[in-house]
């Protein structure tokens, strides 16, 4: 059995090995952290007992299906309901904000189900808090309020235009669906509640085959729904006891409200919209610091003037944000700055 220590990246069969996996998989390998692609390699190879490139690259050669393997590796699609829950509280608070609402007004809850949160807090967690104590400033949470006329999510609401009726939204990328679903699920509750919300389109895009048909699917287990509040989970989930444990049937109502797209971003958006929101969540963590940027103004391009742009709790656009201004660096939201005409 090979180890990673054992593993030797001979440097003459790299290069050939990439440009073969990326015309036999269509990644786009060039926008990855070398790091990250290699580790992906690295663990293929364990899997099928090659210890040098050479062997691997041979072993690619003669084994067809191996390159769906290495494409199922090379994808993480590890995400969950509510995911960094405060940053969907944040996200629910800028429509009522914008609506002239209160959370107070509206029946919701957003706070996981503390019989179902079996994780500790860490070392790590609590450093956090206590920064955020002493530094207040890296951490600042902009009042909604002092941003809200420049986002494009206000003018749609209190003039829309006949062309910008609805208010757009994607998550890109969006793994098995949980992201949009809880964006979706979010948005139902307000619209059961408030009278002439506004119109919403949710679009939500992944690379991976596999995970945008467990999206369409719905289905998921007690891990991936362990944030979601006893609130949401009565509303929008059928919950049911299998062999195996628990399973959680998202509802249709909330299923019709999303449209899945299978796409590499990298490579251009297929729906010609622009939006008003982009959640854009733990995707740049796998890209090179040079490709970045690249990627950075291809989500500038798809923002209107005034959309807001959510980042992963850890990612950052640091010296490559040009137009888009932080406005919560806790919640990690950017506006794009710009021109908001009102036709
Ligand atoms: C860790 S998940 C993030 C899901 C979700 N946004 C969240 O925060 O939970 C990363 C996803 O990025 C997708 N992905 C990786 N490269 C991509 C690309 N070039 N275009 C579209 N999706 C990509 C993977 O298939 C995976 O589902």
């Amino acid at each position: 059995m090979i180890r990673i220590d054992d593993i030797r990246f001979d440097s003459d069969y790299y290069e050939p090995l990439i440009h073969f996996l990326m015309n036999s998989t269509g990644l786009n390998l060039d926008y990855y952290r070398k790091k990250f692609i290699e580790k992906r390699i690295k663990s293929r190879m364990i899997r099928v007992n090659c210890g040098t490139l050479e062997s691997y690259y041979n072993y690619l050669l003669e084994n067809s299906s191996e390159t769906n393997k290495f494409f199922d590796c090379f994808n993480i699609n590890y995400s969950v309901f509510f995911r960094n829950w405060e940053v969907f509280r944040q996200f629910e608070k800028i429509f009522l904000s914008a609506l002239y609402l209160k959370n107070g007004d509206i029946i919701s809850d957003l706070t996981p189900n503390p019989e179902r949160q079996y994780r500790v807090r860490t070392k790590k967690d609590s450093m956090n808090s206590q920064n955020r104590y002493k530094n207040p400033k890296k951490f600042r949470k902009h009042s909604i309020n002092q941003i809200l006329y420049q986002t494009s999510l206000y003018r749609k609401i209190w003039n829309p235009s006949e062309s910008e009726r609805h208010i757009n939204i994607w998550s890109c990328p969006c793994a098995n669906g949980e992201e949009p679903y809880s964006i979706a699920m979010i948005l139902d509750n307000l619209k059961n509640q408030i009278p002439k919300f506004p119109q919403f389109r949710i679009i939500a895009s992944d690379i991976d085959r596999e995970a945008i048909n467990r999206a369409k699917k719905g289905i998921y287990n007690e891990d991936s729904t362990k944030s979601v509040s006893k609130f949401y989970e009565n509303k929008y989930f059928n919950k049911e006891n299998e062999n195996f444990g628990y399973t959680y049937s998202i509802n249709k109502q909330i299923k019709n409200q999303v449209e899945f797209i299978e796409e590499d971003v990298t490579r251009g958006h297929q729906t010609s919209l622009t939006y008003d929101i982009i959640f854009c969540r733990y995707l740049l963590i796998y890209f090179s610091r040079r490709t970045r940027k690249e990627f950075s103004n291809i989500l500038r391009n798809r923002l209107n003037p005034g959309g807001l742009l959510i980042l992963g709790k850890t990612e950052a656009l640091n010296n490559f944000q040009g137009d888009l201004k932080l406005i919560d660096s806790y919640n990690r939201i950017y506006i794009k700055e710009g021109d908001l005409n009102i036709n």
